[in-house]
């Protein structure tokens, strides 16, 4: 034997043994994930600002923000709270919506009487993003309330009374990463209801296209001009290339329209085509546009998106171990872990990448990625996403769901102000900005089930301290359930090996 055959034979052996560590422990059924599945839509009923509907069904929340905009002469009512507080923040709405949206696109035939719900979730803060966009030209409005004031109290949604002061970009003022992620989430959002509400449908896809051509033609990034009150809380550090080519990948998606495959072949390589990069955000959308033009390689046969595949499959190896460009960190658990705040973010975008690749190069009956000389299969992806979906319902060394409300050990002490306070349904009186901090501080636990939040999750050691003032690992977030969607309506219609 080669050296260099024994090299590589090593190297194969390991990639399978520890995908076969990753599928030993079988214990969640197909049930299990459909009532997951369930409760992760449920969650954004609690996230929901303005007037609710009456078919609300997480029923301690109440009506918020009802005038947010007037001042302004703008109709900004609606749309979701970003995490634990009370503010409107644009740029990880939309990138919840796309990837909600997402979620519906590739795996909503497997979601049974839920699409129903996960339609009504995009559809929430699809209207809120077109109230945005659409009611003055080169203009987006962008945030509302200030998050300086809001963290100062800690309130109820149902009474705050903190400055619910409104922020725009414009052509004086541009900001291209919060445009084209709009732009984004109108355009996937289109695809969701192309065929139940065409007409919705048509209105939110010629939307995308004006509010992507206001962050083409005005370029600059948002934490420019609104540094005060985006950064740090949602700085855009990567800048705003990232958006413009995710932005037009969507509408190229939405639309087939061929300004934006031209568009994106020319633009593509000062955009971010070429760089390899390792994690996908509300931030950081580079990975996530390279597997969705991966698409328009492998199923539509756009050869121009070759260099898309190649730059996905790179992304791939990296996060498996004996991969050649392997770069993944992993805890002793099996949890893949980027950062000690709301590391699950990273993990359920995660999952909803490597599914979705996974569908895609099996659609197209190219079933493996190479990673040097070891090759990947469709099979290992989704057995590497289930590993990631099943550590975050609870199979980890800490015993503990990561999903509120789900399991047996869940999380008592959400860093969310209107699970942590009492209901206004039960307790109307008003509790001011700083009474509601003994409610913070409190150890008892929350009185308000945040049903299928998922959390922000353990450190890197497979620990997790249930301390609601510890907002890195116990607060929720609206972009951190978006991908699980669709990645627990894979698992819950998908039968599993032992
Ligand atoms: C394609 O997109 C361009 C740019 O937005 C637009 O001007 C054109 O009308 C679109 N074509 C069709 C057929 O919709």
């Amino acid at each position: 034997m080669s050296p260099k055959t024994k090299v590589s034979l090593v190297r194969h052996l390991c990639v399978s043994l520890w995908m076969l560590t990753l599928c030993c422990c079988y214990a969640f059924t197909q049930n299990d994930y459909s009532e997951a599945l369930t409760k992760s839509i449920l969650f954004f009923e609690g996230q929901r600002s303005g007037k609710l509907p009456p078919n609300q069904r997480l029923a301690w929340r109440g009506d918020s923000a009802l005038s947010d905009g007037s001042s302004y002469h703008v109709d900004l009512v609606g749309g979701y709270y970003d995490a634990g507080d009370n503010v409107k923040f644009g740029l990880p709405m939309a990138f919840t919506t796309t990837l909600l949206s997402w979620s519906v696109i590739e795996f909503g035939n497997l979601m049974g009487k839920e699409i129903e719900n996960a339609r009504g979730a995009v559809r929430w803060s699809a209207d809120y993003l077109l109230k945005a966009s659409a009611s003055t030209p080169n203009t987006l409005y962008v945030q509302v309330g200030d998050p300086n004031m809001d963290h100062r109290c800690w309130e109820r949604p149902e009474d705050m009374d903190t400055p619910r002061n409104v922020y725009k970009v414009s052509t004086q003022n541009p900001g291209s990463d919060v445009a084209a992620e709009t732009a984004a989430a109108l355009a996937a959002a289109s695809i969701v209801f192309k065929e139940s509400d065409p007409s919705y449908s048509a209105k939110l896809l010629q939307t995308s296209m004006k509010v992507f051509d206001f962050a083409d033609q005005y370029r600059g990034s948002y934490s420019d001009s609104l540094g005060s009150v985006v950064c740090p809380f949602y700085c855009s550090y990567s800048g705003y290339h990232d958006e413009l080519l995710w932005g037009a990948s969507w509408i190229h998606r939405a639309s087939q329209n061929n300004s934006y495959l031209m568009y994106i072949q020319s633009n593509g390589h000062t955009l971010g085509a070429d760089e390899d990069d390792y994690s996908f955000s509300w931030d950081d959308k580079r990975v996530g546009t390279k597997v969705l033009l991966s698409k328009g390689f492998l199923d539509d046969k756009v050869e121009e998106f070759q260099l898309y595949k190649v730059h996905s499959d790179n992304y791939i190896c990296s996060l498996i171990p004996g991969s050649p460009g392997f770069q993944a960190q992993y805890t002793s658990g099996g949890l893949l872990y980027k950062g000690s705040e709301s590391n699950l973010q990273y993990v359920t975008s995660t999952a909803l990448i490597l599914l979705t690749y996974a569908k895609y190069l099996s659609s197209n009956g190219r079933v493996a990625v190479s990673c040097g000389t070891s090759s990947v299969t469709s099979e290992n992806l989704i057995a590497l996403a289930k590993k990631q979906v099943d550590y975050i319902l609870g199979q980890n060394p800490a015993k503990m769901s990561y999903m509120v409300g789900f399991g047996e050990r869940y999380s008592k002490h959400v860093h969310h102000r209107g699970s942590s306070l009492p209901s206004v349904h039960t307790h109307p009186d008003r509790v001011n900005c700083n009474d509601g901090f003994q409610y913070l501080y409190s150890g008892s636990p929350n009185p308000n089930i945040l049903e299928g939040a998922i959390l922000g999750g353990p450190d890197n050691r497979d620990g997790f301290s249930d301390n609601r003032n510890n907002y890195q690992q116990s607060e929720p977030a609206t972009y951190i359930n978006a991908p699980f969607v669709g990645a627990l309506a894979f698992f819950a219609a998908t039968p599993m090996a032992h």
